[in-house]
Parts: structure tokens; sequence; C-alpha cells
């Protein structure tokens, strides 16, 4: 093998490598962090819950990277599967906001995202929302500057068919009275819950009020997204380039 030849494989290998590197520094800055401690209690049971393009978002900060934010306010339903299901019971599933409009002043609180019950425990299992749906699905949207949001899944074992909304529950998703409801229907405990958080996507983490208090409270760990600098790795291609050129048309 000539001098040429070894040259052009080292610079292919090289570039092989580095577009490696890349893509697994981009994969992990997109990796979804884990809610703060605090939140991460509510999560129970192992549900999982995957978007479009996320998958199990359960019990983690939906990350900004690759506008997920901005996506996940448009994908349709998720799955939302709970592998300890019982086939043959019967299963109902609340979606809620507690943090209506923000979590500093959750004057809507719980807000109705998706409601539906007598869920074959089979369909539980695998993740098939399918049900009477009571209240339909709707997206997360928080809106700007309120702050990171958290959208809470509740799995509830049926005993009972008949579980319906009061006629003054449904002229409005907002401030519903989520305690009374499942007292109604005898539910206390829910079998398996789970939230996951996030925020407007054109809020940026730090957001710091000009007194220089924080105009909102970030999940813990949320503030600091890695950002990936290819500055480096991009001037170590050019020196390459340039190495490499200059032996090509010398040899
Ligand atoms: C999804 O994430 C939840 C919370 O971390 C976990 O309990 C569950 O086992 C995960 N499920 C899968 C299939 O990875
Ligand atoms: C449920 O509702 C239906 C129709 O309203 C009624 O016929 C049935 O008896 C109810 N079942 C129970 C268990 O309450
Ligand atoms: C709830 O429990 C009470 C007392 O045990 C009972 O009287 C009532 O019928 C139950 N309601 C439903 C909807 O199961």
């Amino acid at each position: 093998m000539g001098w040429t030849m070894r040259l052009v494989a080292a610079a292919l290998f090289l570039g092989l490598t580095m577009v490696v590197t890349r893509a697994q520094v981009r994969t992990s800055q997109c990796a979804s962090m884990p809610v703060p401690d605090e939140d991460a209690s509510f999560c129970k049971g192992s549900l999982e819950v995957s978007y479009t393009e996320l998958e199990n978002i359960s019990c983690k900060v939906v990350p900004s990277c690759n506008n997920y934010r901005e996506k996940i306010t448009s994908w349709p339903p998720p799955l939302v599967k709970y592998p300890g299901a019982t086939e043959s019971a019967t299963y109902m599933l609340v979606m809620v906001d507690p943090d209506a409009p923000s979590r500093s002043t959750p004057l809507a609180r719980f807000w109705r995202h998706w409601l539906v019950t007598n869920i074959a425990g089979a369909n539980m299992k695998t993740g098939r929302i399918q049900g009477q749906e009571l209240s339909p699905y709707q997206p997360p949207t928080p809106p700007p500057r309120t702050g990171f949001h958290r959208y809470q899944f509740s799995i509830y074992l049926l005993r009972t068919q008949n579980i319906s909304l009061l006629p003054q529950e449904t002229v409005s998703p907002g401030a519903w009275q989520l305690d009374q409801f499942l007292t109604r229907f005898n539910l206390s405990e829910p079998e398996a819950a789970t939230q996951f958080m996030t925020q407007h996507h054109m809020d940026s983490p730090p957001v710091r009020a000009p007194g220089g208090g924080s105009v909102q409270t970030p999940p813990r760990g949320g503030s600091s997204e890695p950002q990936y600098r290819p500055k480096q790795a991009s001037g170590l291609a050019l020196l390459v380039c340039v190495h490499i050129a200059h032996h090509l048309r010398s040899g």
C-alpha cells in the first residue's frame, strides 16, 4: 500500500471516528434527565410513557434538544404501558397537570389532559389506551414563562364500570376537583403512577429576574443541560485535512 493510499485510509478512519464520537455526544446530550428527587417519589409501579420520538419519558424531564418540547405539544397520545396490569382486570387512566397555570400559582389545578375508563388489563399491559374516553387527550402545552409543569399519569384498578364526569366537571378541563371525583367512585390509591416534566420551548432554564431572584424554579439539573461544543474537533479535522492535502500533493 502506497503512502497516498495509507493516508486516504487514515483520513477515512479518522473522519469516521469523529462522526461516531459526535453522534454519541449528541445522543447523550439528548438523554432525558430524571425529575428531581422530590418529584420522583410520585413514580411507582414501573409505568412506561412513550411518545412518537421519545421513548419512556416516565419520571423524566423532556429534553430541550431536537425541539422535543415544541414537538410534544402536537404529538398524538402516548403509549402508557403498565406491565404489572392483571389481564382480566379493568383500569382507568387519569392524566392531569397540577401546575396550571403555574406551579407557584396553581389556580386551575388540576388541568384534565386525558381520562379513559374501562381499559382492559390486556391493553393496559401493552400500553394501548382503549376504553371509554371521558376526556379526550390534550397534549402538554405549558404557557410561556410559567416554568416547568408536571404531567401526571395515574392508573386505577376499577371495580365499578360506571364512572362518569358530572355535567359541571365537563364545562372545562381546568380546576378539576380530582379528589372529589375519585372519592365519588371509592377510588383512593392508584396502582401505578408516574409523571414527566416539560416547559414552554422558548423558555430557557435559568431565567433570572433583574433583582437577582429566580423567576421560575427549574427542576434541579434542568439548568445544566450540557452544550456540545464542536470547535475543538472541527479545528482538528481542518488540521488533518490540510496535512493530508499537503501529503497527497507532495506524494
Ligand atoms: C420506564 O421508566 C420508568 C421510570 O424510570 C421505569 O420504572 C420503567 O421500568 C421504564 N420502562 C421501560 C420499559 O424501560
Ligand atoms: C351502569 O349504568 C347502566 C346504564 O346507566 C346501568 O344499566 C347499570 O346498571 C349500571 N351498572 C352499575 C354496576 O351501576
Ligand atoms: C363506596 O363505598 C361505600 C361504602 O363502602 C358504598 O356505600 C358505595 O356504594 C360505594 N360506591 C361505589 C360507587 O362503589
